[in-house]
């Protein structure tokens, strides 16, 4: 059967006011990061309005988290922590985002585990979509019907994925579903990601991209390399909110 080709029809209000900034190394880009980050919740405290932040997996926010945790100015009381996507494995299993969120931030954090909205990757996965959907229809502000997170940090894959939307699937920018099932392509681990009109629906939407190998992948987005038009991450326009691009000199040396 021939694949249908995936037209996407990606709105956006604003004229995409796109920030990308390099940093010397991942610790001057996570040290920016951070602070941006503490100010935004100082920011939402000052009106006791709830701040939602969808966070990212894998190994590059693993030093923005751990520069969060002795943040001595922020209090994280109206913070409501997600994950943009989570691996389906236990939170003790090496390979979960949110395990390595515990162990660099919110276990040396003071905030309250019902602001801590967990994926449970150790759960059926179907059912854990649908219920990790609800909990994040009730907990964040809605625009044009979706779910409206006012922070989403993103990281981007040597092949172009972003949360674990995979080349492939853009068909998940076209979803009506909050969060879908997703399956690693090399590895075939199922995952439970946030889908692409979600992640386009956030106020602020920033990639923290860092390390030799993602130099390539960065170099055909930015210089607009057909190939580009095969990576999830291509799609990440943000319909009303601002994209950043955080991005380390390494990453960014083919620029
Ligand atoms: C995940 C992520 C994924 C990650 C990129 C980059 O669960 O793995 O959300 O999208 O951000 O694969 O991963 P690294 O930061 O480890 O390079």
């Amino acid at each position: 059967m021939v694949k249908k080709g995936i037209t996407l029809t990606i709105k956006t209000i604003n004229p995409l006011v796109k920030i990308v900034k390099i940093f010397p190394t991942p610790y001057e880009l996570s040290k920016e990061f951070a602070e941006e980050m503490v100010n935004m919740i100082i920011e939402s405290a000052k009106y006791s309005k709830p701040f939602t932040v969808a966070l990212s997996g894998g190994s590059t926010p693993e030093l923005l988290f751990s520069l969060l945790s002795v943040a001595v100015s922020v209090s994280w009381k109206y913070v409501h922590i997600f994950w943009g996507d989570e691996r389906c494995v236990p939170p003790d299993d090496a390979e979960s985002n949110f395990g390595m969120t515990m162990s660099k931030l919110l276990s040396k954090i003071e905030i309250a585990s019902r602001n801590i909205h967990r994926i449970n990757g150790e759960d059926e996965p179907e059912k854990e979509a649908l219920r990790y959907s609800k909990e994040i229809s009730l907990f964040t502000r809605e625009r044009d019907g979706l779910p409206l997170f006012d922070l989403i940090l993103l990281g981007l894959g040597e092949d172009g994925h972003t949360a674990s939307i995979f080349p492939g699937h853009l068909d998940l920018f076209d979803s009506d579903k909050i969060c879908t099932i997703a399956l690693h392509p090399v590895t075939q681990q199922k995952r439970i990601t946030l889908t692409g009109r979600i992640i386009n629906n956030a106020d602020i939407v920033t990639f923290l991209v860092a390390g030799r190998k993602k130099a390539e992948v960065v170099e055909k987005m930015f210089k607009n390399d057909l190939s580009a038009l095969n990576y999830p991450a291509t799609y990440i326009v943000p319909v009303y909110g601002r994209l950043n691009w955080y991005i380390d000199k390494e990453a960014g040396r083919l620029l």
